[in-house]
């Protein structure tokens, strides 16, 4: 039985509930469509949670199971308990904002630990009921450090990739937590550990010299027993879904609609899960500093606002919706007129046409998270906007800034430098404009999400054979 299982906390399915039936269909996010360039294999699966707590059906498991099956996703039921600690505790309360940076908001809870430990064991649990040592196993992110060392000890020859889809902090951040040990043993699991950025390899490696004790030479470390490569895979985007999307008659329609509506005023436009990482108070606070310097642009821009709802439960969520909110409420209070209103908010999922329809219409976007391990929206924008229109503000904090330096770079924390980067946008010269994407683009052309997900399979290979050396 030889298996491509890829593992992430969440199935890439999306729920309807009519009643109580559950009807699951395949949602087409960036890492599923990665994943049809690599798995190809019959046998292939996708392992992870299906999205609601098993209390919501609980009745009806043995269904739930064989609809997901048709989908090729086995499902990791997780109850209301387990979510409390393992999701909304551990993974969100404390790596999610200590990994950004965040260690104002981040708490250390043995319970939260426990649980995390332990639904990373039913992560295990599951993968080895239909796994052996044949397996190639692919695991991806920060809800699942655990995993690869507790597969290691049952599966001694089984080939194990890890990804982190969040930045790796820097040793002194990383030091803060009581359970760091435990954190880079379970990740010395894998063969083969991917990071977005040198950076965010380097700060890893320099935590594992540090608190394990272990060298590498040229990012391979070896443990005494076994060997691990840690290398840079920068993800990406299905290109041509995004810069074909303008064709697609839906979304010429959705962009005639937009732009009836709006006249000949510019857009500036801002697309984030709502989430406290992402920068969003700061941005709205520099929008309104450039309103109050530079009247000339009162009624002839508008921001458009997407935040799409996000870990609810947590109450630093809550709080920024609420900051959010506020904000919103005053600038538009305070600049809009009859015939304009400054900001429009859309506080939900959008769909990939409606989506595409804006990135199109932007003049501007505006990029400006506090800290992010990519940021694909930066890519997706430069992907569909037309190259002799679009400029991007881009947060040196994102993961992106590495490759897309031909956008405006700012530092998101410095109001003068967010208002700034508005007023150099909205004046750059159509030639400058041109001369940038065109570059950005044939970059994200070049590199996107099938050739990201290829190197990192074919890196995993290569990972197995050096190790013949070690043993
Ligand atoms: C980030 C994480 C993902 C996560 C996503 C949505 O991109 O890196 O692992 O799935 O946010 O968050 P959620 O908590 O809703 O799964």
């Amino acid at each position: 039985m030889s298996r491509f299982i890829v593992v992430s906390n969440r199935l890439p399915v999306t729920i309807t509930q009519v009643e109580d039936q559950f009807r699951f269909e395949p949602s087409v996010g960036g890492l599923a469509t990665a994943l049809s360039s690599v798995v190809t294999n019959e046998s292939a699966l996708w392992l992870g949670w299906p999205g609601l707590p098993e209390e919501d059906f609980s009745g009806q498991k043995e269904e739930v199971k064989a609809s997901l099956l048709e989908l090729r996703c086995f499902p990791v039921c997780l109850s209301q308990e387990e979510l409390e600690t393992f999701y909304y505790g551990f993974s969100n309360r404390t790596l999610w904002p200590l990994f950004h940076y965040f260690l104002q908001y981040t708490i250390f809870d043995h319970r939260f630990w426990e649980g995390y430990r332990s639904v990373n064991e039913k992560y295990a649990e599951a993968i080895l009921s239909i796994a052996d040592e044949e397996a190639i196993i692919w695991i991806h992110d920060y809800q699942l450090l655990l995993l690869p060392g507790l597969l290691r000890e049952v599966l001694p020859r089984a080939t194990i990739g890890f990804f982190l889809h969040i930045p790796f902090p820097s040793y002194e951040v990383f030091r803060v937590l009581p359970w760091r040990r435990e954190i880079l043993e379970g990740l010395l699991g894998a063969d083969l550990i991917g990071f977005h950025t040198f950076d965010y390899a380097r700060h890893f490696l320099s935590s594992v010299r540090r608190l394990l004790g272990y060298e590498h030479e040229l990012g391979l470390i070896v443990t005494g027993t076994r060997a691990v490569k840690v290398e840079v895979f920068p993800i990406s985007i299905d290109y041509r879904k995004f810069s074909e999307a303008p064709a697609d008659q839906e979304v010429r329609d959705r962009i005639e609609k937009i732009r009836k509506e709006l006249g000949d005023r510019r857009i500036v436009l801002s697309v984030d899960r709502l989430d406290y990482t992402k920068g969003i108070p700061q941005r709205l606070l520099a929008f309104e500093a450039f309103l109050e310097r530079y009247p000339e642009f009162r009624e002839k821009v508008i921001l458009i606002l997407v935040g799409v709802p996000s870990r609810t439960e947590v109450e630093h969520y809550q709080e920024l919706k609420s900051e959010v909110d506020e904000l919103i409420g005053r600038i538009n209070g305070r600049f809009g007129t009859l015939g304009w209103t400054p900001i429009w908010y859309l506080s939900r999922v959008l769909h990939f046409k409606e989506l595409a329809a804006l990135y199109y219409l932007a003049d501007v976007a505006m990029v400006t998270p506090l800290r992010d391990g990519m940021n694909l929206i930066a890519k997706e924008y430069v992907a569909t906007v037309p190259e002799e229109k679009g400029t991007l503000i881009l947060s040196e904090m994102a993961g992106a800034a590495a490759e897309l330096s031909e956008a405006i770079l700012v530092n998101p924390f410095s109001l003068e430098d967010l208002v700034g980067a508005l007023k150099e946008a909205l004046s750059l010269p159509r030639d400058e404009r041109l001369v940038r994407n065109r570059r950005m683009k044939e970059r994200l052309r070049r590199y996107d999400i099938h050739r990201w997900a290829k190197e990192f399979v074919q890196a995993l290979g290569e990972v197995k054979k050096t190790q013949e050396n070690f043993v």
